[in-house]
């Protein structure tokens, strides 16, 4: 289901099919951050889903995000390559967990031509870890990819100056709290993106909760997004409305104040 608001084209699915119908090279930026597999777990050296574990992930209420390992690595080859056939750049943001290791360190090799850079996400500091032995997590990698990529670090579609860009972005997690989603990006990482690169038209495979396209509102980009989940969608749109709404309060409140100097009051 694709519901269209202004400057942002919303489907209501899976991304896998969406993406199909996206003509290539029709967006300048992907945004995004795919879901973790935070319930695929391992005991005793095997990996076991435990969906209805209470100790473990309540990221989302609506999504069960436990694949078999395998299936996870062939769900994201299939996603990436379809992201780079539709746009140039794809910038993904990646959380190795238990779940998801083994899978995003083989998609690094595999991407490896693609991959240009690599940013660390330091987000201030690590939630203590579930066992002994295990490092707590205070970080986050981006991926930085292009399609039909030269040798060397170059991003093509870059927008930032000479010397004014580091691979650590430190942005506390702080991300805006929503009820019943637990995995919701900070607006200014998308805004550090966004800034830096070109992107009139931006997309988002795995909206969540809207956070890259209640950014683009307030940056006046066009925004796609895709959400499998019809709560997380729902809550989207939401967001976004709202953004736009208070973007016309603001430009009708200036026009005001334009008026009035003008007028000499
Ligand atoms: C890590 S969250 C994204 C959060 C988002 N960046 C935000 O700020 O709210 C991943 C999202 O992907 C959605 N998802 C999982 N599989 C999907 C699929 N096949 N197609 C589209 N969305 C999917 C999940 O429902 C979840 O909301």
């Amino acid at each position: 289901m694709l519901k269209r608001l202004d400057d942002a084209d919303l489907y209501l699915g899976d991304c896998v099919e969406v993406l199909k119908t996206l003509p290539d090279n029709s967006v300048d930026l992907v945004i995004t951050s795919p879901p973790y597999n935070m319930r695929t777990r391992v005991r005793n050296g095997k990996y076991t889903t435990r969906e209805k574990s209470e100790h473990f992930s309540k990221k989302y209420e609506h999504f069960d995000d436990a694949l078999p390992i395998d299936d996870y690595f062939s769900f994201h080859c299939g996603v990436i390559d379809e992201l780079l056939r539709v746009s140039d750049t794809v910038i993904l943001n990646m959380q190795i967990v238990t779940g998801s290791k083994e899978a995003w360190f083989k998609i690094i090799g595999k991407y490896a031509l693609n991959i240009k850079d690599i940013v660390v996400w330091d987000k201030g500091h690590g939630q203590p870890a579930m066992h002994s032995g295990i490092l707590n997590r205070a970080t986050e990698l981006i991926l930085i990819l292009e399609s039909n990529p030269q040798a060397g670090r170059f991003l093509r579609n870059a927008t930032f100056d000479r010397g004014t860009l580091s691979d650590i972005w430190r942005i506390g997690r702080g991300g805006k709290k929503v009820k019943g989603h637990g995995a919701v990006f900070p607006e200014k990482l998308v805004e550090l993106i966004v800034d830096n690169f070109k992107s009139d038209i931006v997309l988002d495979p795995f909206m969540g909760t809207g956070t890259t396209g209640v950014v683009c509102v307030n940056k006046c980009r066009k925004f796609i997004g895709i959400e499998i989940t019809e709560n997380y969608f729902n809550i989207s749109e939401q967001r976004i409305l709202q953004a736009q709404e208070t973007i016309l309060e603001k430009l009708n409140g200036f026009m005001r104040n334009q008026k009035r100097i003008r007028m000499g009051e």
